[in-house]
């Protein structure tokens, strides 16, 4: 089915912060934004510095900047002056706890007022900073503090006992910042202080660390098709991407009420509820609760959300209950985007229907550390399409060797290293970080097309890796869990398509001789997968089946296992062993 451009009126355009896409891209320069910014901040380079502490200058220093509500309800709220001071007590502690530049801060807690404090801090001090999602179980931490050498992590007495299970293979951390909020029993331990009675004995002002734009910032674990999650070191100068996207693209004007619903555990949360948003002075309701359409909806009313940025399954689950929508006075809404996997033409109509508006999608990746393929807000939207690049981003479709392609071909999305928000590195893994680079493009592993009008459209991941729900698995993080089960020899994991997730994790088994096939063994292997590696990445199907297809080499092939799912010819096999 085709769908319609929806043409944006003139009216619309002149009420963007972008006057003119088409001028302006021309004319663009990362140089002006840099000195645009640099004005803005007093020329001080430190991401937090420019979120958060310059507004202290400017008839901002009262501003709302969090709004943060808790799954049962209660409120708070915290002005730029207040985040600006906490997050200086933080950088306090670190600073008598030892912590010296460079070193690893990480956390590890749910999305509370004080994991903002913290990454602000940290990144004051010129530590880096790691966020862990709050879902992940023991062997998904211990993959990613023992790989960073993380020095101190901060964390929750809920989440504290999954941590625990690992200490001993943990010779690095020093120290674990245990949050009081929410404990009903504080863990103890030799390891072990507690935030708030630390950060009251803090000094409310910090000398904040000078950077160079390639001083590391923050850090992600992320999954690529084998091995374990590689950390993407991104750099203090990525807040100008991230500032800028935020202004033009989240369209993010002086008095909005901005709704992010990405946890900082992953990047969107970083650039786009911490970075990039709060240096536009934006206030910024964080929800710490479960997905629910009436809650999400009376979340936009009572806070008056005008600009909204989510992600297409949680969209799709809105669409799935059609009448509770209008029960919600969600009027103020002015402007919505999305990330994170394939946005559906049938949403953005469905949106344009339902609020009045269109959602705006926008392409990146945990490595490309902001946006880079979007809808302005003032572009004519091609439902089903990215968009174009952002100004300043070169992007194109080049095949396998680097060379670009011509408009409809199909080929790998990619994009021209210089933009200032592309990853520095990947931690202590060089060769990897090279792999990434092709012919002097950053390949992004994802394939789609351009067309005349220069739109991009998505068609699939180059690689195995998984999209569920928004969220990126990797297939062999899965397959090395369920390979620990006592009753398990083999397992290799693929997404299967699905209308709402995107994808599903779908696991096939080979089970240890002896062992009964069973309804019940399927789902213990699930939940074993959810309580050892992370709450969001199990398999949500399992099937048993006697041999996996593999290379020669005796690498799994995983492109057989869904050719064969999905009932599709399997391609070439030469290099099969057995299929
Ligand atoms: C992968 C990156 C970007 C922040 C959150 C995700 C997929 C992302 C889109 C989109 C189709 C998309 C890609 C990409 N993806 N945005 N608009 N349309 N696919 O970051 O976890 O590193 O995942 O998400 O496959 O490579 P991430």
């Amino acid at each position: 089915m085709k769908f319609k451009t929806i043409k944006k009126t003139k009216l619309q355009k002149s009420l963007t912060n972008l006057p003119d896409y088409g001028k302006t891209y021309g004319n663009f320069s990362w140089t002006q934004i840099e000195k645009e910014l640099a004005k803005e901040s007093g020329n001080i380079l430190n991401a937090a510095y420019i979120a958060i502490d310059k507004h202290r200058n400017t008839d901002k220093k009262n501003k709302i900047a969090l709004y943060y509500e808790s799954d049962n309800g209660s409120k708070e709220q915290y002005t730029f002056t207040q985040i600006s001071e906490l997050s200086n007590q933080f950088a306090n502690l670190l600073i008598k706890t030892g912590v010296q530049r460079g070193e690893r801060v990480f956390l590890f807690l749910p999305r509370i007022p004080e994991l903002f404090v913290a990454f602000l801090g940290i990144l004051k001090t010129g530590a880096i900073a790691g966020t862990l999602f709050s879902a992940f179980q023991e062997k998904a931490l211990l993959d990613r503090l023992e790989n960073s050498e993380a020095k101190i992590l901060v964390t929750d007495s809920i989440l504290y006992p999954r941590v625990q299970k690992i200490l001993r293979s943990l010779p690095h951390l020093k120290k674990i910042i245990i949050v009081e909020r929410n404990a009903k029993a504080l863990p103890k331990g030799e390891k072990i202080i507690y935030f708030a009675k630390e950060m009251v004995k803090m000094d409310k002002e910090f000398k904040i660390r000078y950077m160079q734009k390639n001083d590391p910032a923050f850090m992600l674990y992320t999954s690529g098709t084998t091995g374990k999650p590689k950390g993407v070191i991104h750099k203090h100068f990525a807040i100008l991407q991230q500032y800028i996207t935020a202004k033009w693209v989240l369209d993010l004007k002086e008095n909005d009420v901005y709704w992010c619903t990405a946890d900082p555990g992953w990047v969107t949360g970083i650039a786009y509820e911490i970075l990039g948003t709060w240096a536009n002075g934006a206030s910024t309701v964080v929800f710490d609760g479960r997905f629910d359409p009436s809650r999400w909806y009376k979340i936009i009313q009572d806070y008056k959300v005008t600009v909204w940025y989510t992600a297409p399954t949680a969209i799709r689950m809105l669409m799935a209950a059609p009448d509770v929508v209008k029960k919600f006075d969600l009027s103020p809404l002015r402007h919505l985007a999305s990330v994170g996997e394939p946005l559906n033409p049938e949403a953005v109509i469905w949106s344009l229907k339902a609020f009045g508006l269109p959602f705006h999608d926008t392409w990146w990746q945990t490595e490309t550390g902001a946006m880079c393929i979007v809808n302005i807000a003032s572009m004519d939207i091609k439902p089903g399409s990215m968009g174009r690049p952002f100004p300043g981003v070169i992007a194109d479709i080049v095949d396998d060797k680097g060379r670009i392609l011509p408009v409809k071909k199909e080929g790998n999305i990619a994009l021209r290293p210089g933009f200032p928000s592309l990853m520095k590195s990947i931690w202590r893994r060089p060769q990897k970080y090279r792999s990434y680079f092709i012919n002097g493009w950053y390949i992004s592993g994802d394939r789609g097309w351009k067309d005349k009008d220069g739109y991009f459209w998505f068609l699939s991941r180059a690689d195995d890796v998984i999209k569920t729900g928004g969220e990126r698995v990797g297939p062999f993080e899965v397959e090395s869990v369920l390979v620990e089960h006592p009753g398990v020899i083999e397992a290799g994991v693929i997404g299967k398509p699905d209308a709402l997730r995107g994808e599903i994790i779908k696991a096939f088994v080979v089970l240890k001789q002896g062992v009964k096939p069973s309804e019940k063994l399927k789902n213990e292997l699930s939940l074993y997968v959810k309580k050892h590696l992370a709450g969001h990445a199990y398999p949500r199907e399992v099937e048993f089946i006697d041999k996996l297809p593999k290379t020669r080499s005796g690498k799994i092939m995983r492109r057989v296992l869904k050719a064969k799912e999905l009932g599709l010819p399997v391609g070439d096999t030469s290099t099969l062993e057995e299929y």
